[in-house]
């Protein structure tokens, strides 16, 4: 299910570029459409997309009604991650294993492109034929802005350097990573019409699991390969960040790891959310920090 997923989002994703659809003048900035596909359309584990389909075809049956939705948040996550490795930020050259945008478009282009891959998201929802629209609509923003990766964004930059406590890089790691992964499961249960009950079960799955998730990826900061993960490696030593490592080692941080995700699959069974999906991305991510 998760390729079929993948097929189906990478095929959706790709006609929100086509350029012919638009009917823009001939003197249109293609560019920006260029750049903004080029990082969205360059693969990446489509986790969010993924999450937000399985959420809905748990509570309707049926995950097709969300495809236009799991699509926006890919977007607003290929948008988060061109800023992410911008210059200013993390200065990262190298992202889903090819140039980073702004090394292919610059500065400017990049920087245009995230912000208009934000609400190219949110148009593409507002013009879906979805149930509970306005409440998507609304998790959208809310993860796109201060109350989400920008405010955890704005901890991260403003804590490089500094030895922060645990409560300080839970916050970030809040903000930053699980808002977007919240509010992807979220919309999606919604168009598929979770009731109140299981959607407080969907939130606390998601903000453990955006918890893993960026602790994993602290991990991988330090134990993987830049082949692999298709990113600088060692970035986060390099820029000082606040991680899971520096602040507790890499031995600890593991075990911190596989606790959260134990924990993860506890909310689940406690709430009665049976997915092989879920569980399988669970899986995953305990997976790549063995060996
Ligand atoms: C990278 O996310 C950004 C983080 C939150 C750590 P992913 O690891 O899901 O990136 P892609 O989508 O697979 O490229
Ligand atoms: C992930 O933080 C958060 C966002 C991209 C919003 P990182 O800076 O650790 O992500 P990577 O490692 O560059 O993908
Ligand atoms: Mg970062
Ligand atoms: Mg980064
Ligand atoms: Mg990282």
């Amino acid at each position: 299910m998760i390729e079929k997923y993948k097929t189906e989002v990478e095929e959706v994703l790709k006609s929100y570029f086509d350029i012919n659809k638009y009917n823009l003048p001939k003197n249109f900035p293609h560019e920006i459409i260029n750049s903004m596909a080029y990082t969205t359309l360059l693969g990446g584990k489509r986790l969010r997309a993924i999450f937000c389909l399985e959420a809905c075809k748990i509570f309707s049956g049926d995950y097709k009604a969300a495809l236009p939705v799991a699509c926006a948040y890919e977007m607003l996550h290929a948008q988060s991650l061109i800023h992410d490795d911008l210059p200013s930020m993390d200065n990262d050259d190298l992202r889903r294993g090819k140039p980073s945008n702004h090394k292919v478009y610059g500065e400017a282009i990049a920087i245009l492109a995230g912000d208009a891959l934000i609400s190219f998201g949110a148009q593409i929802i507002l013009e879906s034929n979805i149930k509970n629209k306005e409440k998507v609509l609304k998790e959208y923003l809310k993860s796109a802005g201060v109350f989400g990766i920008v405010g955890g964004q704005t901890l991260d930059i403003l804590s490089e350097g500094k030895k922060v406590d645990i409560e300080t890089l839970q916050t970030i790691h809040k903000y930053k990573t699980a808002a977007l992964f919240k509010s992807a499961l979220l919309s999606g249960a919604l168009v598929g019409g979770a009731s109140d009950e299981q959607l407080e079960a969907i939130e606390k799955f998601s903000e453990k699991f955006g918890l893993a998730f960026q602790i994993c990826d602290d991990i991988l900061d330090v134990i993987s390969s830049s082949e692999v993960m298709g990113k600088t490696i060692g970035k986060d030593k390099e820029e000082q960040k606040a991680t899971y490592v520096t602040l507790f080692g890499l031995e600890e941080a593991k075990l911190k790891l596989v606790k959260t995700i134990d924990e993860s699959y506890d909310i689940l069974k406690k709430n009665n959310i049976y997915s092989d999906v879920f569980n399988k991305i669970l899986n995953l991510i305990t997976d790549k920090i063995k060996g």
